[in-house]
């Protein structure tokens, strides 16, 4: 595992687009500690993971009918073909896959070397996705300069719980999203009910997640995020809560947020046209005046 990264000095923009370098990062070592000791473990249906796997009966529809809405047109079998997709925090794969499947260029990226090698090794079963997918073990903030406004849409499932600096984290976010494009974010809900079965319940008695998975205390509930996001020039179009039953092992939606829910937000156009105008006037654009 290099770990060279995470100290040196990363850069990202804001949203006015001025550079700036931060020391900050948004990876946490002891994140890196625990994903790194269950590496092996991503594609066993039954073990860690398994409430992952069966999430993607909804956030995987949730993706594709939400892009579906902003083509005009797509091709029958490949609904997503021509989008760019980034998966942040990928993991061993479990949704970089189908997302590639339904036609998509998926870039995954996740900070835990290993994670990707598991990732790496299972997407080579599937002769399909060879192309459409690209694996990169780095953190978002050390790709953000090579990749503004490159992408249509950003996926940040079950991850934001674990960063170290969400702000800074949605950000970077931002800065790779194409001008309308859309993020998509599933997460926990920073509540009583959230640390009660989310921590106590999940970890310490049933056993459905390994103890120390979470820190309440990263939990970020719909309203801080929505916020975070607007400040940042995205516009949340959705916030829908989910329920996992643990004894059923499968998901539903849910009107109640108060555990875990997906939002999706689209990052506004309007804000390009005036940051451009504003480099054009200051004489920092490459556009000829
Ligand atoms: C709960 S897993 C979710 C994996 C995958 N998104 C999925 O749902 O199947 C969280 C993932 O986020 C990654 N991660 C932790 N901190 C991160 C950060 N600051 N930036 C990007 N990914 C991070 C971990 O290595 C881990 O693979």
């Amino acid at each position: 595992m290099n770990f060279a990264y995470l100290n040196k000095m990363e850069s990202c923009r804001d949203p006015g687009t001025r550079l700036y370098s931060t020391s900050q990062t948004t990876v946490d070592s002891s994140e890196v500690r625990t994903f790194r000791a269950l590496a092996h473990k991503w594609w066993d249906e039954q073990g860690a993971y398994a409430p992952l796997h069966s999430m993607n009966d909804l956030r995987v529809p949730f993706i594709r009918d939400n892009l579906l809405k902003t083509l005009t047109e797509h091709q029958p079998g490949n609904p997503l073909s021509g989008m760019k997709i980034l998966d942040i925090g990928c993991g061993g794969g479990l949704l970089t896959e189908p997302l590639g499947r339904l036609g998509a260029s998926v870039t995954g990226i996740d900070p835990v070397d290993e994670n990707i090698q598991t990732a790496q090794h299972h997407k080579s079963f599937d002769p399909i996705l060879t192309k459409r997918i690209e694996y990169k073990a780095c953190s978002l903030e050390a790709i953000v300069e090579e990749n503004i406004e490159t992408f249509d849409a950003i996926v940040a499932s079950e991850v934001v719980e674990h960063v170290t600096d969400l702000e800074t984290f949605i950000r970077c976010c931002c800065r790779v999203l194409k001008p309308g494009g859309s993020l998509f974010i599933t997460t926990i809900n920073k509540t009583q009910l959230s640390y009660a079965l989310g921590i106590v319940f999940a970890e310490q008695i049933a056993g459905l997640v390994p103890k120390g998975t979470h820190t309440w205390e990263k939990f970020v509930s719909p309203e801080k995020l929505e916020s975070i996001l607007e400040s940042n020039g995205l516009s949340v179009q959705t916030v829908a809560g989910m329920f996992y039953n643990p004894f059923s092992g499968y998901w539903h939606w849910s009107q109640n947020t108060s555990l875990n829910y997906a939002a999706h937000a689209v990052k506004s156009t309007a804000q390009e046209t005036t940051v451009s105008a504003e480099l054009v006037q200051s004489g920092e654009s490459g556009t000829p005046s």
